[in-house]
């Protein structure tokens, strides 16, 4: 029997990118171009079974063996460690992680910093790099207002095109790290399916940058 690589995409705009590269890498799936609510599609004859998930969930799907492979953000790798291979940098979906904060925002070094973010982990392990005694906020979404508000003194977020900070009085303070999408993939499934990874990769990574 043909072995079919399971492919966990991420819903949106970024997925429909990452989907025509990998069409145009030579794994097309017509069904998936059809306009409904499916969210597995599949193309038997070139062995690949796509599925559309949250892009928060990807790394889950992956890293559990639902998915063999899939296209995760950077920033949820850094954020949930989650026991993959990263195998190849898309170099689509690019961003980055920022410290932000009300335009002239100074820090007073003689009390703890509030820090409101979505990504609690990379924010700790970003202060505790520089040294920084930090208090962290965990919040779930529009984590812009934290510090409108005064719930936190500074936020630590992706920033794409700098519109959310700029329509909100907010500025970069540090740029953290550079984000984009990566492809992943499961530890077992690596080995059961090397060819078919291994395949999927190298067409891929013509078009883009081995990850370091
Ligand atoms: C992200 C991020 C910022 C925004 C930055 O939010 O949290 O709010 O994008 O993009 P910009 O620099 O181009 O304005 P996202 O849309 O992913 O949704 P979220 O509020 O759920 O985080």
């Amino acid at each position: 029997m043909k072995t079919v690589l399971n492919i966990a995409l991420p819903k949106g705009r970024l997925g429909e990118k990452v989907y025509a590269m990998f069409a145009a890498a030579g794994f097309p799936c017509p069904s998936i171009e059809e306009n409904n609510r499916k969210l597995i599609f599949e193309n038997e004859a070139v062995g690949v079974r796509y599925f559309w998930v949250k892009p928060s969930d990807v790394a889950i799907y992956v890293e559990h063996g639902a998915a063999d492979i899939g296209v995760a953000g950077k920033d949820i790798l850094l954020e949930y460690e989650p026991e993959v291979y990263e195998l190849l940098d898309l170099g689509i979906g690019k961003c980055r992680m920022a410290v932000a904060a009300p335009k002239g925002f100074t820090d007073s070094l003689d009390r703890t910093l509030r820090v409101a973010t979505k990504f609690s982990r990379i924010a700790q392990n970003y202060y505790q790099s520089i040294g920084r005694d930090i208090d962290i906020i965990h919040l779930n979404g529009s984590i812009e207002l934290a510090p409108i508000l005064g719930l936190s003194d500074v936020i630590v977020d992706i920033v794409e095109t700098g519109t959310t900070l700029r329509e909100n009085n907010l500025e970069v303070v540090e740029n953290i790290v550079p984000i984009s999408a990566r492809l992943i993939a499961n530890k077992s499934g690596f080995q059961f399916k090397n060819a078919m990874i291994e395949k999927v990769l190298q067409s891929l990574a013509g078009r883009t940058e081995i990850c370091k």
